[in-house]
């Protein structure tokens, strides 16, 4: 039996207009533009004002992807939303904006993997599209990182920005043939990012509200030395796992630009293969891969990548971790 083959068929992104640069945020906590782009790479973030949501961001960056594959939302047979800020926690986003895409009884569901949510859901949809049970797969990342963002906390609120980033899959595809994908997990890691309040353990309560308790934790160095390792190991991966192709590039998550050059020069990458943008969006978790991936291409980044290896490679909460191999 011929194996069903399938790639990207279309791309898009959005993120909304007001920054937050960091000459903003010294006004808000004792830091500075130098130490931010010395230790992070990032300039501004971009924030979402107070009258949209997630599901806003997600159509915007949906219809694009639409749009890009020439495709309706009524050829679309399922929906996967990798998000750790959904609008409600009940029911989930993606139906929501199913419905505002015009969808009709087309399948969607939530994927809460932190950071790693869009490569955990492109992995979800290859499964579905290899096993010939759906042509065409709209996976979507986004996050309103600004609404569970401690703006008291300045280890960590320099990171977030707000965005949402999509791609649709098809066995029509028009280039990045999805090859291989890996996911991972490790729960040791479970106390690294975390909300501490507003889930079933710890519902939220005025008093809790009060303590901020809703609000991103980080141990950012933790994560730091975490990344590192896990992004050179995934690229290794998808270089071992499709041994007769060329490293093209690498589009990872974008979490800080000093663990990604730290892991580019392990990879022994040029530093034109690997795409970052996280000077201008920071740290957006799910969104980052995605938004990413479509700039990138719109950008005639992979211009001359014809038949090498392109790795996408996130790493996040959870500890979660995971990669897909496109042949370009
Ligand atoms: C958060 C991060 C930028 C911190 O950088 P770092 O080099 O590890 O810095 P450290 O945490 O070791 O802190 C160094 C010093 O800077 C201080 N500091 C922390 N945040 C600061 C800020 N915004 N401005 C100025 N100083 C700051 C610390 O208090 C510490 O001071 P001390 O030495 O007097 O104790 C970095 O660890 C990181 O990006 N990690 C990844 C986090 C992430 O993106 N997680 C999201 C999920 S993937």
């Amino acid at each position: 039996m011929t194996a069903i083959r399938f790639g990207i068929r279309g791309t898009g992104s959005w993120a909304p207009d007001k920054r937050l640069t960091n000459a903003d945020l010294s006004a808000m906590v004792d830091t500075s533009d130098e130490w931010i782009v010395q230790r992070t790479g990032i300039k501004e973030r971009r924030i979402l004002p107070p009258e949209l949501t997630t599901s806003d961001m997600c159509v915007q960056a949906a219809q694009r992807a639409l749009d890009d594959a020439g495709l309706a939302a009524t050829d679309i047979d399922l929906i996967v939303l990798g998000t750790v800020t959904p609008d409600q926690q009940v029911p989930a986003t993606s139906c929501k904006v199913a419905q505002r895409l015009g969808c009709e009884s087309t399948p969607a569901f939530d994927l809460a993997a932190g950071c790693s949510g869009f490569v955990y859901a492109s992995s979800v949809a290859a499964q579905f599209l290899r096993a010939g049970t759906y042509r065409n797969v709209l996976v979507i990342g986004a996050e309103a990182l600004s609404r569970i963002t401690n703006y008291n906390d300045r280890t960590s609120c320099i990171l977030f920005g707000d965005a949402a980033g999509a791609v649709v899959y098809s066995t029509d595809f028009e280039y990045g043939e999805l090859l291989s994908s890996s996911m991972q997990a490790d729960g040791n890691g479970y106390d690294v990012m975390y909300q501490r309040a507003g889930g079933a353990q710890r519902p939220l309560s005025a008093e809790r509200l009060a303590a901020a308790e809703h609000k991103l934790v980080i141990h950012g160095r933790e994560v730091y030395r975490f990344a590192v390792s896990r992004m050179v190991e995934l690229v290794k991966g998808e270089q071992a796992n499709n041994p007769g192709l060329t490293l093209g590039a690498v589009v990872p998550h974008q979490v800080n630009l000093r663990i990604l050059e730290s892991a580019r020069e392990k990879l022994g990458l040029a530093s034109d293969r690997l795409y970052t943008n996280i000077d201008r969006y920071g740290n957006t978790s799910a969104a980052s891969v995605p938004v990413a991936l479509d700039e990138a291409r719109r950008g005639g980044f992979f211009h001359d990548l014809d038949g090498q290896l392109v790795v996408m490679c996130a790493f996040g909460a959870g500890l979660t971790w995971g990669s897909v191999a496109l042949k370009w």
